[in-house]
């Protein structure tokens, strides 16, 4: 079957909307397997001066344990479908590093949750979605 996208980038931080973000991501790849299916959870370091030493680095060291877990879910997810996959971890602001992502690698469609994990339910669109829409290079389709 003809597809017009050949490369998806999808933006995942366990939220439920993610979530639904990586099962239309899954429905468009089964259309045809030379679909590459990306990956990218970003974890932002804690912003915490040296002299807190430990403590903090042990949060980051928690923090970065739980995008892991997440992500080896989505490995598992992923498993029955024969396309090319890319299950990324990075570090920084998340929107920027979706963006930039989405540029190095030519990702031809970037599929996204409207929100996320924060609880501020009134506004439509969180602000990573709503970075990534203002500054993707390509096509954003966001689920909600
Ligand atoms: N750290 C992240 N890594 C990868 N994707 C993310 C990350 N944070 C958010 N996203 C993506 O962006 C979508 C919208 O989340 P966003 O963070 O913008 O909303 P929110 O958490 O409700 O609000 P905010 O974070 O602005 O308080 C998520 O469903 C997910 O697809
Ligand atoms: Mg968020």
């Amino acid at each position: 079957m003809y597809t017009f996208y050949s490369r998806i980038l999808v933006a995942y931080d366990g939220s439920e909307l993610s979530k639904k973000a990586l099962e239309m991501t899954k429905k468009l790849a089964n259309q045809d397997e030379k679909i590459e299916i990306h990956v990218v959870s970003v974890v932002t370091p804690i912003n915490a001066g040296a002299e807190f030493g430990i403590p903090y680095e042990h949060i980051r060291i928690e923090q970065q344990k739980k995008v892991q877990e997440l992500l080896d879910d989505v490995k598992v997810s992923l498993e029955d479908l024969p396309n090319k996959k890319e299950i990324v971890m990075l570090k920084g602001r998340p929107a920027e590093m979706i963006v930039d992502y989405a540029k190095n690698r030519n990702t031809d469609l970037l599929v996204i949750g409207s929100r996320g994990l924060s609880t501020f339910k009134e506004i439509i669109l969180g602000s990573v979605s709503h970075n990534v829409v203002q500054h993707a290079p390509c096509p954003v389709l966001v689920a909600k």
